[in-house]
């Protein structure tokens, strides 16, 4: 299969690109290599992805729609893994205009790319946060009352919408996947477990917020890249998915899990609960079990031994790159 997938210089994107392309496919990255957070992390990324075999590069914004329109007609995909957006809850309350502008109109721009060069399928990395502050847990794809309480999350609902008209109109074969609070190497530098083991790593104090009960469902990144290709392969018009690990952890419980395995005590920095967080991410798989086969494999504890592991070996390759004790600092 040809397939395109935007966001590919970021973290689930990269990952995504290595496994299309170990599959054997026919690979295309769309990005723009924004500096949301530090580019030569995505330029790692990349290079590692290149390891893997050929890939094109089109560098650009998916709002763009010229230059949208050109990638699709040289590369012709028959499917796109819809990956790139501004991504985060908390930066979305300080740029809500922004989100809407790259979330919505980007994929306005390439859903109709896709109609144009009759591309028929069409994945979109939807989110957990969309479920907000809903009273069914564990939250079902079917619920029919979202209610989501960040800009981010509203854009993501959105989308869904959004691409469902796609599919009912033109019959592009949209599967949107809700992911839960991925991790593992590589995650964004922004997210919580990566800061949070680089800060214990460091001795700097831990952001902690609220009483520690807040819980997440965490899935590590493997595994949601297994349901991603599961999806490029399922023949539904349109279709929400939850892609998550069921098994909520609380954040006092992920603190004490990278203390295990980094072997260090962490320090805290007791904080307020941010507007737009919510008090509990928990996904039923029900329905993608049955319709993608999506079974998570990676227990917590392993993932973070991984993610441990990833994150010395990363900052030891960094520090070489850069000089001696560069990066350390702080
Ligand atoms: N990481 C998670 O836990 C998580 C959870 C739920 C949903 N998601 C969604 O999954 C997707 C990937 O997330 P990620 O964590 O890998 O984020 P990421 O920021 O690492 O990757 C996003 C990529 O998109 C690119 N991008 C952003 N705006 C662009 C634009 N205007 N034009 C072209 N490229 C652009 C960025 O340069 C980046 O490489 C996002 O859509 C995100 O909302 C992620």
């Amino acid at each position: 299969m040809r397939i395109l997938i935007t966001g590919g210089a970021g973290f689930i994107g990269s990952h995504t690109a290595e496994r299309v392309l170990v599959g054997g496919h026919e690979t295309a990255i769309l990005d723009d290599l924004n500096d949301f957070y530090e580019i030569t992390i995505k330029e790692q990324n990349l290079a590692l992805v290149g390891a893997q075999g050929s890939v094109a590069l089109y560098r650009g914004d998916i709002r763009d729609g010229a230059f949208v329109d050109r990638v699709f007609q040289e590369f012709r995909p028959e499917a796109v893994v819809h990956l790139a957006a501004r991504a985060g809850v908390r930066p979305s309350l300080e740029e809500p205009v922004l989100y809407t502008d790259v979330n919505c109109l980007g994929t306005a721009v390439l859903l109709e790319a896709a109609r144009r060069a009759g591309t028929h399928r069409f994945v979109f990395a939807s989110s957990s946060s969309v479920y907000g502050l809903t009273q069914r847990i564990p939250f079902q794809e079917d619920d029919p009352d979202l209610r989501p309480i960040s800009p981010y999350a509203g854009t993501k609902l959105a989308c869904e919408r959004l691409s469902y008209v796609y599919s009912h109109l033109y019959g592009i074969k949209v599967v949107c996947l809700r992911f839960f609070t991925v991790y593992g190497p590589r995650q964004r530098p922004d997210l919580a477990i990566s800061k949070f083991i680089e800060c214990v790593e460091t001795g700097r104090e831990i952001p902690f917020f609220g009483d520690g009960q807040m819980g997440r469902d965490y899935t590590f990144v493997s595994d949601t890249i297994d349901g991603i290709l599961a999806a490029l392969n399922i023949n539904c018009p349109y279709g929400v998915f939850n892609l998550g690990n069921s098994f909520p952890v609380t954040l006092s419980e992920m603190v004490a899990e990278i203390e295990r395995a980094t072997h260090r005590e962490a320090k805290l920095r007791r904080l307020p609960v941010p507007p737009g967080d919510v008090p509990i991410t928990y996904a039923d798989l029900t329905k993608s079990e049955a319709a993608l086969g999506y079974r998570p494999k990676v227990l917590f504890a392993e993932g973070i031994r991984r993610t441990v592991e990833w994150y010395r070996a990363w900052k030891r390759g960094t520090d070489e790159r850069t000089g001696p004790g560069a990066g350390t600092a702080g």
